[in-house]
């Protein structure tokens, strides 16, 4: 198929959301136990990595970057709530999140039609935090955050394997304990959105925004 005609099809390409829609009160008073509940429902669904989420972040220069991530945790407890991720901290996202404090995440359930849109402060979960969960990871995966400077040039896949088999020797036989540079990120929500595809592209759209310690729900235009 030439680049003309992909163009053409995707154009084509149309598909009617037949799904039952969402009032406001369908949905709990606090967007995080109504995350939580659509993501059962996207569980139960079959969803592919339903906690893969594109994490939107910007530069100092406010230059957009945007990638997957897994959501490894909901922390429900009051001031502290938020969507929790780990990565690098000296990666690209590391450096955009720890210059402007912010991030947006975008999860796509697409079977059942959904997207959920959160954005809001971003800052790093406490030590003790990244601990427990690096604790729980897979050896290989330990090893990995240690063998991996995340978002730099290397020079070929033989020097990466060469570093990990080096970091593998290295820690035979020990606990491999927690990189300083890796570790987790809690998004703080202002804004949660849940958007639920209908037919004709009259979709509901429910935004949560967070005023003080409340959320207050607004129904949106598709
Ligand atoms: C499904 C999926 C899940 C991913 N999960 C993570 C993750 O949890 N943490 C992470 O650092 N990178 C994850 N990645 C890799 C990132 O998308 C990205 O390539 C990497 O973090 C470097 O991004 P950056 O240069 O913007 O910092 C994932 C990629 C995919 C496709």
């Amino acid at each position: 198929m030439s680049f003309d005609e992909r163009s053409e099809e995707l154009a084509r390409l149309r598909k009617e959301y037949e799904a039952t829609g969402i009032e406001p009160h369908d949905l709990d008073a606090d967007p995080l136990a109504a995350f939580d509940a659509w993501f059962a429902q996207a569980q139960e669904a079959g969803c592919t990595e339903p906690n893969a989420m594109v994490l939107s972040t910007v530069d100092s220069d406010g230059s957009p970057s945007a990638r997957n991530v897994l959501l490894k945790g909901l922390d429900r407890s009051g001031e502290t709530a938020g969507f929790l991720f780990y990565t690098n901290y000296e990666s690209g996202k590391g450096s955009d999140i720890d210059a402007t404090g912010l991030a947006a995440l975008t999860f796509s359930w697409l079977q059942l039609h959904r997207q959920v849109r959160v954005s809001g402060r971003c800052r790093r979960v406490d030590e003790s935090v990244s601990d427990a969960y690096f604790a729980l990871r897979p050896r290989g995966s330990q090893l990995g955050a240690w063998a991996s400077d995340q978002s730099r040039p290397v020079a070929d896949r033989q020097t990466m394997e060469q570093r990990f088999a080096d970091l593998e020797a290295q820690w035979d036989g020990k606990e491999v304990t927690r990189p300083p540079h890796w570790g987790g990120y809690r998004v703080e929500p202002q804004r949660v959105e849940f958007w639920q595809g209908r037919l004709n592209r009259m979709h509901d759209r429910i935004l949560y925004v967070r005023s003080d310690q409340d959320w207050t729900r607004t129904r949106l235009n598709p």
